[in-house]
């Protein structure tokens, strides 16, 4: 499935985050890419606050992975910007975290691209000032019709 979002402000783009983490189970995958400011975190942000993660939420740079614990189901927060590529992630076993008992959200995630779980859903963000397009991609075989259902409840507009 694609769907094409548009988004008006940072709020909302937190909301789309805060309406998909309802549907989140473990071993989702969230892979978010788009450039610096792009919205990234504020869509991890909305998504951590529907889960009712009470902790900080940022860009884990230098640590790659920051994980919140505190909310109804485990989230890995991760950004792989520094990371050389996939072999980066696989050396330091991050790829782990993608068979645990949480949800995995990526920032950067095309740094990774090729690790990617084939249920992942991808979320391309670009745009510039408040306003923002989001692409929003999964592959609907990898879910049942009652998730699928509600994955197009909250993507499409
Ligand atoms: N529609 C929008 N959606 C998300 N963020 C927006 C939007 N409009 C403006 N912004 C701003 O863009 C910035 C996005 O920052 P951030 O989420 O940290 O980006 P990234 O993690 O992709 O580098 C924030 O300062 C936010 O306020
Ligand atoms: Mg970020």
């Amino acid at each position: 499935m694609e769907y094409k979002i548009v988004s008006r402000s940072e709020e909302e783009t937190k909301d789309l985050g805060r309406k998909l983490s309802g549907i989140l189970k473990a071993g989702s995958v969230v892979a978010l890419d788009g450039d610096l400011g792009a919205g990234k975190t504020v869509f991890t942000k909305g998504l951590c606050e529907g889960i009712g993660v009470t902790s900080r939420v940022a860009s884990p740079t230098f640590t790659i992975v920051n994980e919140y614990l505190g909310g109804s189901i485990p989230v890995y927060h991760f950004d792989t910007y520094r990371l050389e590529g996939a072999d980066d992630f696989l050396d330091s076993g991050l790829d782990e975290y993608f068979y645990q008992d949480g949800i995995c959200v990526i920032e950067w995630s095309s740094v990774i691209e090729e690790l990617l779980p084939p249920n992942s859903i991808r979320i391309f963000i670009r745009g510039v000032g408040s306003e923002r397009d989001l692409t929003v991609v999964y592959d609907e075989n990898e879910y049942d019709e009652e998730t699928n259902g509600k994955l197009k409840e909250v993507f499409q507009r």
